[in-house]
């Protein structure tokens, strides 16, 4: 007798032939990949970028958005369909609508109202499902939601005072001549004055890495058990040296008991290179974010 195509491919019970996505078990506990996607699902760098798509120049007037392709990929590597994602720093939404493309539901806070009208907006044009947005300080909004109701937290954190703070000119002195004028980056407002930051509005590391705790903390109550944590965040260079933000923040999460898992490095091949410290001194054109991977043992 003939053999069937299941007994030619070796098909076990548990297993299901999803033709060229290869073959799906049953037992699989983390999502939906077949064994051939998750190959590709759990390699540390994603070297990708992604074409302008769901109204990128508006979404664009954030700053810090995140493409949701990307972030669908990573829902679905994290959580089946049909299950709850949280981001708790969700901007114009690249997180919620990850999860509505991939299948999955979502819950966004965000403490700027303009950049979930934004989100709405997105939605609206592009005939999205809207995911649920919450507008509010997420210390103290994720107090009200249910315990253990999430089975991914997936986020980008925000770094100091990225509202508030304008593009600023500030002054640099070569080794062999007058000082000249630079542009500092929005996104590099660090100072190491604690005390100086209060004054002057500008939020330093400590009073960063202190609200990191508190919402992190808050998030890690909504997670179910043996479900990850997963967050974007860029390393920084400021002022005369490298900030490894990426290994600050993951010690904290550890301190909160989530156990690293990961760090994947998402290497933007589109991002443009430029010129620093030219024949001075090395300081890196940063082309790459890291995505933290940790797990609610
Ligand atoms: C890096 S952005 C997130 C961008 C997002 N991934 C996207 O695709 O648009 C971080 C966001 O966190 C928000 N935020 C900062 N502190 C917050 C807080 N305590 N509660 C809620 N949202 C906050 C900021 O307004 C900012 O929009």
């Amino acid at each position: 007798m003939a053999a069937t195509t299941s007994e030619r491919k070796g098909l076990k019970p548990h297993h299901i032939d999803m033709g060229e996505r290869g073959i799906y078990h049953t037992d699989n506990r983390l999502n939906d990949l077949t064994g051939k996607e998750w190959v590709f699902a759990t390699r540390s760098v994603i070297n990708k970028s992604f074409p302008p798509s769901f109204q990128f120049a508006l979404r664009s007037q954030h700053g810090g958005q995140k493409p949701p392709e990307l972030c669908a990929d990573l829902i679905r590597t994290f959580t089946k369909a049909g299950q709850r994602v949280l981001d708790p720093f969700m901007g114009v939404g690249g997180t919620l609508i990850g999860a509505t493309i991939s299948g999955r539901q979502a819950v966004g806070v965000e403490i700027n109202p303009r950049w979930i009208e934004i989100y709405r907006e997105v939605c609206r044009l592009e005939g999205l499902e809207e995911q649920q947005a919450v507008c509010g300080d997420s210390r103290t909004v994720l107090k009200e939601f249910e315990e253990e109701s999430f089975d991914l937290v997936l986020t980008d954190v925000p770094y100091w005072n990225m509202d508030r703070r304008r593009r600023s000119k500030g002054k640099f002195k070569r080794a062999d001549g007058p000082a000249v004028e630079r542009r500092r980056s929005r996104l590099s407002p660090f100072t190491a004055d604690e005390a100086a930051a209060d004054v002057t509005g500008m939020e330093g590391k400590e009073a960063w890495l202190a609200t990191m705790r508190d919402v992190f903390a808050a998030s890690l109550r909504l997670l179910r058990p043996r479900q990850y944590l997963v967050v974007f965040i860029g390393d920084m260079y400021h002022s005369g040296r490298y900030h490894m933000l990426s290994a600050e923040l993951a010690w904290l999460l550890e301190s909160l008991g989530l156990v690293l898992k990961a760090n994947l490095i998402w290497y933007d091949v589109a991002k443009k290179l430029h010129v620093y410290g030219y024949r001075y001194e090395f300081i890196p054109s940063m082309i790459h974010q890291n995505i933290l991977v940790l797990r609610k043992e």
